[in-house]
């Protein structure tokens, strides 16, 4: 599999496994079943609750840690300083692990609608993240959910620029602003729902797709999005499925496909904007 490289020059394997939902009743299995399946990138979340099953599930699969890429997110109503460093050691502490590869903010402090300075609330919450990047407990830090004027305020006190922001990216949702913004900006930007939740698997245009290319409806998701150089992280319970997610680097969708891709209707849309 390929990996995709932050500023510091940090690499992370291009295909992350989304663990949302991936709690008790699928259970430990599932993401040992996920690694058992070849991903070495794990995205999770304090919010998700399922930071001490992935621990367990990585001490079962006997990989070494450093073979493996994983990605916390302090939640939004944890922010500000001394809030996100406890929610940091607690993921530590959970992941039964001394470092993370990525920590991210999940949504900006907006998104809350409980800070009263919004904007002093992320910049003091990047501060938190910046002295755990540079006491070495992170390799990488960065953003979730955050749109080009919500980093713009962060910015106005940042020592270090963000490595990645996680965006809501998948066909009929593409956020070209806000991709175009980070990337520019040398910023990752990883793709979460990059199969719309099913939701755009039954799209007529996503169907042809899958019909000319000789593949399913999913892996037109993901190379659409690996395409656009945006980091997909996948979901699923299936094992054939976390296969499947995984083959979209033996075939290339051509230049005007893209386009339809990237200009198709509003699909598949979460409803989820750190502004609402
Ligand atoms: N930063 C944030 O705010 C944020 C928000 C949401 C999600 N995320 C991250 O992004 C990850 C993925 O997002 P998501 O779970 O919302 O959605 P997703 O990965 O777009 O979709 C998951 C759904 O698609 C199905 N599926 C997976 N692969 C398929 C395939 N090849 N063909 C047909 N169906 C397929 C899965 O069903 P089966 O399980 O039955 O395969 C599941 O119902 C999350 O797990 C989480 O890590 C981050």
């Amino acid at each position: 599999m390929e990996n995709f490289k932050l500023w510091n020059g940090v690499e992370i394997p291009a295909i992350g496994f989304g663990t949302y939902k991936s709690t008790v009743e699928e259970g430990k299995t599932v993401i040992l079943r996920a690694l058992e399946a070849g991903y070495r990138h794990l995205d999770t979340a304090a919010f998700y609750g399922n930071e001490e099953l992935i621990g367990e599930s990585i001490k079962d699969s006997k990989i070494p840690r450093d073979q493996l890429f994983l990605t916390s997110k302090v939640w939004k109503t944890w922010l500000g300083y001394d809030n996100t460093i406890k929610s940091f050691e607690e993921s530590l502490k959970k992941l039964g692990t001394d470092y993370l590869d990525l920590f991210l903010i999940h949504w900006p402090a907006a998104a809350g609608h409980m800070y009263e300075d919004p904007k002093a609330t992320d910049q003091s919450t990047w501060k938190a993240l910046e002295d755990l990047y540079e006491s070495g407990k992170i390799r990488g830090i960065g953003l979730s959910n955050f749109l080009p004027h919500h980093y713009l305020g962060l910015m106005e006190t940042a020592k270090i620029k963000p490595m990645v922001n996680q965006l809501e990216f998948h066909p009929g949702y593409t956020q070209q602003a806000a991709v175009d913004f980070f990337q520019a900006q040398g910023i990752v930007v990883e793709g979460w729902s990059p199969i719309g939740r099913a939701r755009v698997l039954d799209d007529p245009l996503i169907l042809k797709l899958a019909e000319k290319y000789g593949k399913n409806p999913g892996q037109i998701c993901l190379r659409f999005a690996v395409q656009r150089n945006v980091l997909p992280l996948p979901k699923s319970s299936s094992v054939e499925r976390m296969k499947m997610n995984q083959e979209v680097f033996d075939f290339q969708i051509s230049e005007e496909d893209m386009y339809r891709l990237l200009t198709m209707p509003q699909t598949g849309w979460s409803g989820e904007h750190p502004d609402l």
